[in-house]
């Protein structure tokens, strides 16, 4: 993984990203590359096309126009690696807590040996090893937030699409949860892009923020939030900062 701060080569690239619904224009040509290893949140107002770009690039959705590439070739969901983490935990309720995070590893066809490993480092560095037996239902919210966030680790995606991940959860949990998010990052080096409503939770974990105009959405500007870590909220360049996109935010 490139140390903070460094550039190296693009491990992704979009060009002319273009996404209508029919007449409906939602994205408008949007151009931007990401590092490996970077951390990059997007924040936009409501229906601005946050969850379409990030199915877009999961090519969960066609695109109308433009290109998505990963390591310089087109982004195809059969060959790279591109996991999900939506608003809404999703774990199937028949399998364990353990099961539930390898359920990513399986439907790669990783060796159960592999598996196994991986399982034991993910579930310790997110505290679940004690409930790993656990049903879904006999655990709380976050920890299904945390299966959800593990899975997604798991299979040492590429790109890791996260779309609101914590908005559900109340704030000292959100605490928590986004420094367990970056201890992971910091550990297992996977390129993220995390899209948030939050503007305060945007400044703690990235390096870079793409701010999203409204609709047909555009870039509207893109913020480096270069701060040692753990971050400070009351540190004055955070705090900064964090005015700084939200006078962006509020000419939407
Ligand atoms: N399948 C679809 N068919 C037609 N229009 C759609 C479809 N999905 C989304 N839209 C429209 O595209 C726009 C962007 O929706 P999207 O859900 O991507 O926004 P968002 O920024 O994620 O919103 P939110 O902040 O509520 O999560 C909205 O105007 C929405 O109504
Ligand atoms: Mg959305």
């Amino acid at each position: 993984m490139a140390r903070e701060g460094e550039t190296s080569q693009s491990k992704i690239e979009v060009r002319n990203l273009t996404k209508r619904y029919g007449e409906l224009l939602v994205l408008d040509d949007i151009n931007f590359d990401v590092a490996e290893g970077e951390f990059v949140a997007i924040v936009g107002p409501t229906g601005c096309g946050k969850t379409t770009f990030l199915n877009a690039l999961s090519r969960l959705i066609p695109i109308t126009q433009g290109h998505i590439r990963i390591d310089g070739e087109d982004a195809d969901p059969k060959r790279h690696n591109i996991s999900f983490v939506f608003q809404e935990p999703t774990c199937l309720p028949w399998r364990t807590v353990r099961d539930n995070v390898a359920y990513g590893m399986e439907v790669k066809g990783l060796p159960q040996a592999e598996i196994n490993a991986r399982l034991e480092k993910i579930l310790e560095l997110v505290g679940l090893t004690q409930c790993q037996n656990l049903y879904p239902n006999q655990i709380s919210a976050s920890m299904l937030q945390r299966i959800a966030v593990s899975r997604a680790f798991a299979v040492n995606p590429d790109l890791l699409l996260m779309d609101e991940p914590y908005g559900q959860l109340d704030v000292k949990l959100r605490f928590y949860l986004e420094d367990e998010l970056l201890s992971l990052w910091q550990k297992l080096g996977s390129t993220v892009l995390f899209i948030t409503h939050n503007i305060e939770e945007a400044v703690y974990v990235a390096q870079r923020i793409l701010v999203l105009s409204n609709k047909p959405t555009k870039i509207k500007a893109e913020v480096k939030v270069d701060l040692p870590r753990p971050r400070d909220f009351r540190d004055p360049e955070f705090v900064r900062i964090r005015k700084h996109v939200t006078e962006l935010i509020r000419w939407w």
